[in-house]
């Protein structure tokens, strides 16, 4: 068998291509971003097109870079950016509008409207998600009817939805010379539209959205010893590799982490922060804001389910500070400015761009900083939008303990904002429980190559791989807990201010 696994991470802000040995390290990467296209307040869209393109290029570079082949792959996994979604022609390859960003408030008027006409518990019930524009159902149902031409291809079955899983699979496999239209169960689990029990779409779900049930993917297994396909020798890989591993990134993160076991738990700090509860094949409804989402599903075995906590801007709080404020020139400066004071002199921001996610889910909130004094200065605004990464997922934290009667008492960490110390020491402070990293932070490639590599049997059982994860940095709580009530307590205050904002 060949040496290595490849995975394609395609994230909101950038595609990479990841290669693993069979220790789990990373032998081989390289990574591109793409243009965040935001056409009116509110809106996010991405060029599917650009993301293909750049997607090629990664895959053959990191390949290139190491002097390695198709054939020294043993298989080949996906993660994405989830519901994110992509409409295009099978017939031309055409995307028929831009990738609707999962971020994008558009459809706010849909989402409403599915509770005020009674939908919204049927949804919450089936689909484990409460109604909302961060879900594809309703960005799908924009794009029949705000696109011209589309809902006549999509009821003909020329017009075909993805999330960008699907989409780089269609191309990976051919494209319109007889690319697979397939996805897996933890991006089905993020539409509204798929039965969590059935795994499969519903009738009725898809009715509240007048969606089409032949634009839709199969839904497979997120490891699929029957793979979805194989890589076309003309595309980037320039050979065939089997396609046998496909999670939305953050399912992806929590087998990166090797969260196999009920209890077990980990947050990845991307653009926006995701928390995932493994809940081992019990579907739990969440009382608290969480959702109830697939966490993974390994070839024949019962699916495994999560509760998650979901916070739409963390990261691109930071991005926004270097691209709209331009008080840094790049995300590590946020740490340095922040550094510079020694607490957040009375400031709280609030990020709530895309209204507020979990455990809030208020569309109608938009960001706010607060506290301000002309004493204030860059350096608490940068430490006040560290805080409010930690803060964020304290309100999550709770939210979980309250729904699993479980407490925490390690915090598993990983992605980009894992290598800001200072951020780390206050979500430990935040938080009071330690935080911890693993050697490999890439753990969403991870994942998804540890997905495609146990169908192949590149690796053989959970176990083996729970063996590849090692500790690298652990953060322990300093601050006292009339500390940590007292900003917490402020936070929620701040909180408070930012809804009711839009109608
Ligand atoms: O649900 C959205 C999430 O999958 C995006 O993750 O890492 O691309 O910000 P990321």
């Amino acid at each position: 068998m060949a040496d290595f696994v490849g995975a394609v991470d395609q994230g909101t802000t950038s595609t990479r291509f990841m290669i693993f040995d069979h220790g789990g390290n990373v032998v081989g990467a390289h990574q591109l971003e793409h243009e965040q296209i935001l056409p009116q307040a509110g809106w996010v869209e991405h060029n599917p097109v650009e993301i293909w393109d750049r997607t090629t290029t990664v895959i053959a570079t990191a390949l290139r870079s190491q002097n390695l082949q198709a054939s020294d792959l043993a298989a080949l996994g996906i993660t994405n950016q989830r519901e994110t979604s992509v409409v295009w022609n099978r017939r031309t390859g055409r995307p028929y509008y831009n990738a609707i960003v999962w971020q994008d408030t558009r459809t706010d008027r849909i989402a409403s409207a599915l509770d005020r006409e009674g939908k919204g518990d049927v949804i919450r019930r089936k689909a484990g998600l409460p109604p909302a524009t961060y879900f594809s159902g309703g960005k799908i149902q924009w794009i029949l009817e705000n696109v011209d031409g589309v809902r006549e291809a999509a009821e003909n079955g020329d017009a075909v939805f993805g999330n960008t899983d699907s989409w780089l699979l269609w191309n990976l496999t051919g494209g319109v010379d007889g690319g697979v239209h397939v996805t897996d169960v933890t991006n089905a689990s993020r539409t509204m539209l798929m039965d969590l029990e059935t795994l499969d779409w519903d009738d009725e779900l898809l009715s509240f959205f007048n969606i089409p049930r032949r634009m839709l993917p199969e839904i497979r297994p997120s490891s699929d010893p029957n793979r979805y396909g194989v890589t076309r020798a003309g595309g980037p890989l320039g050979g065939e590799v089997a396609l046998t591993g496909d999670l939305g990134d953050q399912q992806a993160a929590t087998v990166g982490q090797v969260c196999f076991a009920p209890g077990e738990a980990k947050n990845t700090y991307g653009t926006g922060n995701f928390m995932l509860l493994n809940t081992g094949t019990d579907l739990v409804r969440s009382q608290n804001g969480l959702l109830t989402t697939v966490c993974y599903k390994f070839g024949d075995a019962d699916a495994v389910y999560a509760l998650e906590g979901s916070i739409a801007v963390t990261g691109s709080a930071v991005q926004w500070l270097r691209d709209q404020l331009g008080i840094i020139r790049n995300a590590a400066e946020s740490e340095t400015l922040a550094a510079q004071v020694a607490d957040s002199g009375g400031v709280y921001f609030v990020p709530a761009f895309s209204g507020l996610f979990a455990p809030y889910w208020r569309s109608d909130a938009r960001g706010a900083i607060v506290g301000l004094s002309r004493f204030n200065t860059s350096s608490h605004i940068a430490r006040a939008t560290l805080e409010s990464i930690c803060y964020q997922s304290r309100d999550v934290v709770e939210a979980m303990e309250q729904d699993s009667g479980v407490s925490l008492d390690v915090l598993k960490v990983d992605g980009g904002i894992t290598a800001n110390q200072l951020c780390m020491q206050m979500q430990a402070d935040i938080l009071g429980v330690p935080v911890s990293r693993p050697v490999v932070a890439e753990t969403t490639a991870l994942g998804a190559a540890y997905a495609a590599g146990l169908a192949v049997g590149f690796w053989k059982s959970t176990d083996e791989l729970r063996e590849n994860w090692n500790e690298s940095q652990r953060w322990q709580p300093a601050w006292s807990d009339e500390q940590r009530q007292e900003g917490f307590g402020k936070w929620k205050k701040a909180v408070e201010r930012t809804l009711d904002w839009v109608d």
